[in-house]
């Protein structure tokens, strides 16, 4: 109970469907594209660093039976995201699923924040679902097809120091609702809000913090990490990512415009 599950085999009938994952090349990003191929989806990832997309397509590969594209894109630079999904569609011969993630924005406080954070953070966080979204749209409604967004559970309730992440990421949560009436019946929209989970971002915060002194060990500051969450732990990305696959599939298909937290029940508002 409260324990990450082997949950590979559960067939949620999308094999040979096709997704794509804006910044999939590591975390949870990656960790959606994972699930996804696991069920037989081909899957595309984009992201900027050459050595993670060879990396993410090395695992990806290994997964199921899927085309796997690994594609070099800046998703703040609308040319790269409309190549990105062009590219997909052409290569998988049409597309089914999209899930937006993005890079995390600088932490900071409100004083802190100046206008080129603001409109960085913009770029990065809504611009890129809606370029993404748009260029995807007329392939999606041919045949019908899912979008989900990853933002963070601080759409819900706000974090200390993470004014861009509270502000703005609830733009996504906005554009969400509204295309899941736009876009129904045939597109289904649908938003995740990740706790902390075990990626890249916080292995380097818990090392930062054993270097400091602040941990003994790794093991002892990720625990810290899962400190006030009532399943006492971190997420692993993988539980992220099942939660992406299940949302893409028809066992979701009288679920739209809703956000769902994936962190284990650590929000308190409801
Ligand atoms: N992990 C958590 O616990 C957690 C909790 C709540 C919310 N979130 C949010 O969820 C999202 C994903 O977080 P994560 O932990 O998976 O981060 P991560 O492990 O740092 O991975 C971020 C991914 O995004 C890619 N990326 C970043 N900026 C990009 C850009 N401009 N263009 C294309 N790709 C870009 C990165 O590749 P390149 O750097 O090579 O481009 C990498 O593949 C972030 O917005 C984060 O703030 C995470």
């Amino acid at each position: 109970m409260g324990e990450p599950v082997d949950l590979a085999g559960m067939d949620l009938g999308i094999d040979g469907d096709a997704a794509l994952v804006t910044a999939g090349s590591a975390g949870l990003g990656l960790a959606s594209a994972e699930a996804l191929a696991r069920e037989g989806c081909d899957v595309a990832v984009c992201g900027r660093n050459e050595d993670r997309l060879e990396e993410a397509r090395d695992r990806l590969d290994q997964l199921g039976d899927g085309a796997v594209r690994a594609v070099q894109a800046d998703i703040t630079r609308k040319e790269d995201v409309e190549a990105f999904v062009e590219g997909t569609v052409d290569a998988f011969g049409g597309l089914d699923h999209v899930v937006t993630s993005a890079g995390g924005p600088p932490p900071g406080s409100f004083l802190e924040t100046d206008d080129d954070h603001w409109y960085d953070a913009y770029d990065l966080l809504v611009m890129s679902a809606v370029w993404t979204v748009r260029e995807a749209h007329p392939h999606l409604a041919d045949g019908g097809g899912t979008v989900v967004h990853i933002t963070s559970r601080s759409v819900q309730e706000v974090i200390d120091e993470l004014v861009l992440s509270n502000a703005v990421r609830r733009a996504v949560i906005g554009l969400m609702k509204t295309l899941s009436h736009e876009f129904g019946p045939e597109i289904r929209v649908n938003a995740v809000l990740p706790g902390a989970h075990e990626t890249s971002r916080i292995e380097e915060l818990v090392e930062a913090a054993v270097d400091r002194g602040d941990f003994d060990s790794y093991e002892e500051g990720l625990a810290a990490w899962g400190e006030g969450v009532p399943l006492e732990r971190v997420g692993d990305p993988r539980e992220l990512g099942e939660t992406v696959a299940w949302l893409s599939s028809d066992r979701s298909s009288y679920v739209s415009g809703v956000s769902i937290p994936v962190d284990g029940g650590s929000t308190r508002s409801v």
